[in-house]
């Protein structure tokens, strides 16, 4: 079946009014700019639930529900997207083209997408073969990547220079808008040009073993470190599990699955015989990644790097594999160590002995906490924890925890059973959230939503954030994701952006709504949107350059200790003109 296209939803919610549809289900009271009511959703007794007829949204302050039009009557008489867009359209006097004549159209540009990646992977897999690839060879070889995986995981070189794929595929007639639909070919001021140069490739496969992305990776220690292929028709990145082709036999045969951060921490423990490993590539796992994985396995054992960001990422992604009724065992690197370098280092057999040694996630998340808080930080740690506790669907499990939880906080059980009442499971996002506001990155995080959430509103900050910041610059994937859909409306011209509209764009993808849905909280107070906005912008430049700085000083303490002259200097140079460039 194909999909109905998105100018088409967005007439659909120009012509209905969500108050209107709501009204149709339950009883709204006007409360100055918007409505109230007593959530559909949960049991509550104080109406929590907000209509806004000005941004056409939803809003459960209780449980976290929100949506558009759309989403609502989806979710309140249980149908599915297809079946929900008869109704409305139906109310709104919109007519529907036939489903099936659609998808005959669409089925075509997937499959020429996939072709094009296809003959993008053998071009750059020539590229390495060719004596400008030497270069690209020795870096794989330095880092112990052997012939066998190069061809197996098709792994390339993209050459230096503007346009050489460019100018194969001119040569083949493939016609440019299907290379800037594959991601490929970036449109510029002064013309197209190739998206990936001089880079080291990975093919990024889908489950069948198609090439549906990108990742190119730069051979020295240049930012960014990777450039991916951005999202397209056949490339949503929270629907990809780098590797899960090459290993879901060994999954399978494993009755386990192990779950990396990168595409090298994939590609050489298989190198070492691990082959039931997959990557969420950088990202926080999402549902949909959880659920593929079910198909093959229920069990799983986590291995993040240990930083900061591999450890947000993990308990993130342990709720989620909880939620989707996964075991997940986490297994904990030392200082500075990812898969990858590990197995290297120590070999298969202490890798095994790592994995076999993974911690059940009770005692991970515990010890994780109460190196964060302290162990007398009793609030914190149960705040923490009972989310996590209330997602495990087996009541004897679930009653070992709050059994063993209540041993280490040294607090009657009885407590933590009425408190486990209280949490409401269905919006993992806000207690992230919640939580990260006691660390620094918190307020990152948090500044990158107040620009989100300015953003909608107002295309001059959108301007703003575009020119002095850059979306590129933003750290949570996320974020990101909505402020480039919200730079797609402008850049097609249209001005006239609800987020309503913005909400179609995300239906299907639960962590965005929730961000997005955040966002918009936090400006709905803000009174000057630009200043605000350039407040949260300097904010960030001064973060990334602390961030880069710390990355540099870092490398160079690296490049002393193994006495790298040449290095060094490369690395003094680039400290220099970082400590030199100004921000505000
Ligand atoms: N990643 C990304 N973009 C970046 C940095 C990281 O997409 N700018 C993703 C990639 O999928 C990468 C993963 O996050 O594989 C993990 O990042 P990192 O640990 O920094 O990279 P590694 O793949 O381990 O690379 P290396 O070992 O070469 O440093
Ligand atoms: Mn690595």
């Amino acid at each position: 079946m194909g999909r109905y296209p998105q100018e088409l939803i967005d007439q659909i919610l120009d012509r209905v009014d969500i108050v209107d549809i709501i009204s149709g289900y339950i009883g709204l009271k006007r409360a100055g700019r918007n409505f109230k009511s007593n959530c559909p959703f949960h049991n509550e007794k104080t109406p929590s639930f907000v209509v806004s007829p000005e941004k056409q949204i939803y809003h459960c302050f209780g449980c976290g529900a929100g949506g558009n039009a759309i989403g609502f009557v989806m979710k309140y008489e249980n149908l599915t997207f297809p079946e929900t867009i008869t109704i409305l359209a139906n109310k709104a006097g919109v007519e529907l083209p036939n489903l099936n004549k659609l998808s005959s159209q669409e089925e075509s540009i997937t499959a020429r997408l996939y072709e094009v990646n296809k003959l993008a992977t053998e071009f750059f897999q020539a590229g390495l073969k060719s004596g400008e690839g030497k270069t690209a060879q020795i870096y794989l070889k330095a880092r112990d990547i052997s012939f066998e995986s190069v061809k197996r995981f098709k792994i390339g070189y993209a050459l230096s220079g503007w346009d050489n794929f460019l100018k194969y595929c001119n040569k083949k007639k493939i016609p440019i808008e299907v290379l800037r639909k594959a991601g490929l070919i970036i449109r510029g001021e002064k013309g197209d040009y190739d998206r990936f140069r001089k880079r080291i490739i990975f093919p990024i496969f889908n489950e069948r073993g198609n090439i549906s992305a990108f990742g190119g990776r730069v051979m020295d220690e240049s930012l960014p470190k990777y450039i991916n292929s951005p999202e397209t028709s056949i490339y949503v990145k929270s629907n990809v599990l780098y590797g899960l082709n090459f290993s879901k036999k060994g999954i399978r045969e494993n009755g386990c699955a192990i779950i990396v951060e990168g595409y090298l921490d994939v590609i050489v423990p298989f190198q070492f015989g691990i082959t039931n490993v997959v990557a969420a590539s950088g990202t926080a796992l999402t549902s949909r990644q959880a659920r593929m994985l079910k198909k093959y396995t229920d069990t799983a054992v986590m291995v993040f790097d240990s930083d900061q960001a591999g450890e947000a990422a993990s308990l993130r992604g342990l709720d989620i594999l909880i939620e989707n009724g996964m075991k997940v065992r986490i297994a904990r690197l030392p200082e500075g160590e990812d898969p990858d370098s590990y197995i290297r280092k120590n070999g298969k057999e202490k890798f095994d002995i790592l994995i076999n040694g993974a911690k059940e996630l009770f005692e991970y998340k515990i010890e994780l906490l109460i190196e964060k808080f302290g162990a007398n930080s009793v609030g914190d740690i149960a705040v923490e924890m009972l989310p996590t506790i209330s997602k495990v669907g087996n009541a004897v499990v679930k009653a070992d925890y709050i059994r063993r939880l209540a041993g280490y906080l040294r607090v009657p059980e009885n407590s933590l059973h009425q408190e486990l009442g209280k949490v409401k499971t269905d919006y993992s996002h806000k207690s992230l959230l919640k939580a990260e506001t006691k660390k620094k990155k918190s307020i990152y995080i948090k500044s990158e939503l107040h620009l989100l959430g300015l953003a909608v509103s107002d295309i001059n900050v959108f301007r703003l954030i575009q020119q002095e910041l850059g979306l590129d610059k933003f750290r949570d994937e996320t974020v990101k994701k909505v402020l480039n859909i919200i730079g797609d409306f402008f850049e097609k011209g249209i001005i006239d952006i609800t987020p309503s509209k913005i909400l179609a764009r995300i239906q299907d993808d639960e962590d965005a709504n929730a961000v997005f849905l955040e966002a918009l909280k936090t400006a709905e107070i803000t009174e000057e949107p630009l200043k605000a906005a350039s407040e949260c912008i300097a904010y960030a430049l001064k973060e990334n350059k602390k961030t880069a700085l710390s990355e540099l000083t870092y490398q160079l303490k690296k490049a002393q200790a193994i006495n790298d002259s040449s290095a060094i200097k490369d690395l003094v140079l680039k400290l220099n003109k970082l400590y030199k460039e100004k921000v505000m």
